[in-house]
């Protein structure tokens, strides 16, 4: 059964005149679409349209990617966050250089795919392919909370499995290019979070949470994470001009990203003591302090971090080899290399930091 004729009309007509100017939407290109889709899971649309111009410039097409070095691809992702995200890209890339770079138009294919969910699969389908599949982001989510005044919490499991059985309810076959899109943008740039824009809304006459006076009630939360606050502190080594970084291991968050040596602060311990016990518990080597940098705060997920950098010397003049107690890989390398290889946030601020205000 089509939802509500006029509904649809009057959403898809409010599409056509509002829809912003992206640069996926001017081809469809599946390639773009998948690209955008996995960059717009956690980052904000401004952001995105930034990193998949840079992103296009560097790897127009999927053989670019898939023959791309690993490290090229982390930096160019690097400040998006989620690292997984790029790394899959990369792997999807390589998997799909050797079916003739497509993407397939098929849904059982791509959710097969690294990093591809139903949500993407379904994106890619309906965006780039036009075919009759729903997507529910958070957006939608949200809108659809509102438009049905749902009680559910909105994360809930049961509220994702209703969200998703009415999109696809709703549905204009022939058309879910535009609709869901329209969809995800009504509850992007009108249905939003705390000020919902009504009196701009195509659709209010739909909406039964305007109706009932139950907009500010809607959606229903759940607690959020606790914030949990983390100090750190690193260590920058230098020597014959060249600074020390080490590539991560593989199997965590930062997986294959660069730092320098360092790590989270003992209970009572200081900056510097901490940096001593990391240094020689993650390369072997006794090193002192030579200068504090500056402290840097990031966030990420719901942790807020602090992050304490030092200039660092070894002691006693040891002249041996960092170990690989704790990374894959260690390099000397000179400041001005130090943009072509990815760093996590606080890292990457140190550096800035140490750009703008020393003379190195
Ligand atoms: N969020 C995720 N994909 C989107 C799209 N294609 N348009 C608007 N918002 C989106």
């Amino acid at each position: 059964m089509p939802f509500d004729r006029h509904f649809i009309d009057q959403l898809l007509n409010w599409f056509n005149i509002h829809s912003r100017d992206l640069p996926w939407r001017h081809t469809y290109e599946p390639y773009h679409v998948w690209i955008s889709e996995i960059m717009l899971q956690q980052t904000q649309m401004d952001r995105v349209v930034f990193y998949f111009t840079r992103w296009l410039e560097r790897f127009p097409d999927i053989a670019t990617l898939a023959f791309a070095e690993e490290d090229e691809v982390l930096s160019c992702w690097e400040g998006l966050g989620y690292y997984s995200r790029a790394r899959n890209l990369h792997r999807t890339a390589k998997l799909l250089a050797e079916q003739g770079n497509m993407l397939p138009a098929c849904y059982e294919s791509l959710v097969k795919l690294p990093g591809i969910g139903p949500y993407t699969a379904g994106a890619i389908m309906s965006i780039a392919f036009n075919q009759d599949f729903p997507v529910v982001d958070a957006n939608i989510e949200r809108l659809f909370a509102r438009l049905f005044d749902i009680a559910t919490p909105i994360k809930s499991r049961e509220n994702k499995k209703l969200v998703w059985q009415k999109a696809a309810e709703m549905l204009p076959a022939g058309k879910s290019r535009i609709f869901n899109q329209a969809l995800m943008e009504l509850g992007a740039l009108v249905c939003l979070p705390k000020k919902p824009l009504c009196s701009q809304c195509p659709v209010i006459h739909w909406c039964k949470a305007h109706r009932l006076d139950m907009i500010h009630e809607r959606p229903v939360l759940l607690p959020k994470k606790k914030i949990v606050f983390i100090e750190m502190a690193t260590g920058i080594l230098v020597r014959g001009g060249k600074i020390l970084i080490q590539k991560r291991q593989t199997n965590d968050v930062w997986a294959n990203l660069w730092e320098f040596p360092g790590g989270r602060l003992k209970e009572g311990e200081t900056p510097q003591q901490a940096v001593v016990r990391e240094f020689l518990e993650e390369t072997g080597l006794h090193v002192g302090m030579t200068e504090e940098i500056t402290s840097v705060r990031h966030s990420y997920m719901h942790y807020r971090v602090i992050l304490h950098g030092f200039f660092c010397d070894v002691v006693a003049e040891e002249e041996k080899e960092p170990a690989l107690h704790a990374a894959q890989e260690n390099r000397w390398v000179s400041f001005s290399e130090l943009h072509r290889f990815a760093f996590p946030a606080g890292h990457r601020k140190l550096i800035d930091y140490l750009r703008n205000n020393s003379g190195i």
